[in-house]
């Protein structure tokens, strides 16, 4: 029996806000890296979460936090930027656009300056854009650059019909497709609760039709509405994806997420990144699903393509 040296799983957060440290804290709890580092534009705010969950240490599992600077994405494994100007009450995730992308070009510049060659996951609004943005930029192969997309859209919509059918919701199968934001849609062809689809288990016959279903979908797509009039933030659910998502590459799980990933002619389309379901392992994106969408389905796929694609064209990316 060998000894193997097993090697340091690390992580570089840039942007310490709500959903920057929301993550972190979900990695702590989760013991799922060795190392994080936390960057911020306040150094001071960035030491102070530092501190805050080292504290925590004595409660949870063994790892190494501080705040730094870029030179330390030089040989992380994953660089997550949630950093960004938020989006405000009234204010769709597309009013942020040129503001974002300038931040994104300023952020990956030094991340790329250190010498970095892992995988970079965004998480900042309006993410399918900006993830867009970040691949441009760094010069990464598409594999390796990874927009949150709708990894939550689908964890409210599993909850949300978890809840209506009364069924825990890790046997409920289901996808939010799409633009994080308000073109999404859900794959209501492919919903299955216990291998069932929706027309036998829930005997809905025409989900399009179904006002109860309906319903449900629309408060899926106008969560983050419904939280920022309420706090004036969403942080919690997407700083747990973010750690399923790092869980899923750092441990190389091959694990199904609907990330943001760019397209090269999946489902017709090119050129863009919008989530949708892939393989995700300690490569990156393995693979894009291809789901065989209903024609309404695919159509919605194409109308959310066509909203980003116009707004790629305008901030010229
Ligand atoms: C969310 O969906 C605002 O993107 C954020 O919660």
């Amino acid at each position: 029996m060998s000894i193997g040296i097993t090697k340091t799983r690390k992580v570089v957060i840039v942007g310490t806000g709500f959903v920057g440290s929301s993550y972190a804290y979900a990695l702590v709890n989760q013991g799922a890296i060795d190392e994080l580092v936390l960057i911020d534009l306040d150094f001071e705010r960035a030491d102070g979460e530092a501190r805050d969950l080292n504290h925590g240490m004595a409660f949870g599992s063994p790892m190494r936090i501080r705040a730094g600077d870029y030179d330390e994405c030089a040989d992380a494994d994953l660089v997550v930027i949630t950093a960004g100007a938020n989006q405000k009450p009234g204010e769709t995730r597309l009013d942020l656009v040129a503001k974002n992308a300038q931040i994104m070009k300023g952020i990956v510049k030094q991340i790329m300056d250190s010498g970095f060659d892992g995988i970079i996951i965004v998480a900042t609004n309006p993410v399918d854009v900006l993830t867009q943005v970040v691949y441009k930029v760094s010069g990464l192969p598409k594999e390796r650059v990874i927009g949150s997309g709708t990894i939550l859209d689908t964890a409210r919509f599993r909850y949300l019909l978890s809840e209506y059918f009364q069924v825990d919701s890790r046997n409920v199968h289901a996808y939010i497709i799409g633009e994080h934001g308000d073109s999404e849609l859900p794959v209501w062809s492919h919903v299955q609760i216990g291998g069932l689809p929706l027309n036998v288990y829930g005997q809905i016959e025409n989900y399009y039709q179904d006002q109860d279903m309906q319903e449900l979908f629309e408060n899926v797509r106008d969560a983050a509405y419904h939280i920022i009039e309420r706090k004036g933030a969403t942080y919690y659910g997407i700083g747990m994806g973010l750690a399923r998502l790092t869980k899923a590459i750092l441990n190389n799980e091959n694990s199904i997420l609907t990330v943001s990933t760019y397209f090269e002619g999946e489902y017709g389309l090119n050129g863009l990144y919008l989530g949708i379901p892939a393989v995700v392992n300690q490569f990156g994106i393995r693979e894009i699903l291809r789901l065989r969408l209903s024609d309404q389905e695919q159509q919605q796929l194409e109308h959310s393509a066509t909203i980003l694609k116009d707004l790629l064209n305008q901030i010229g990316y």
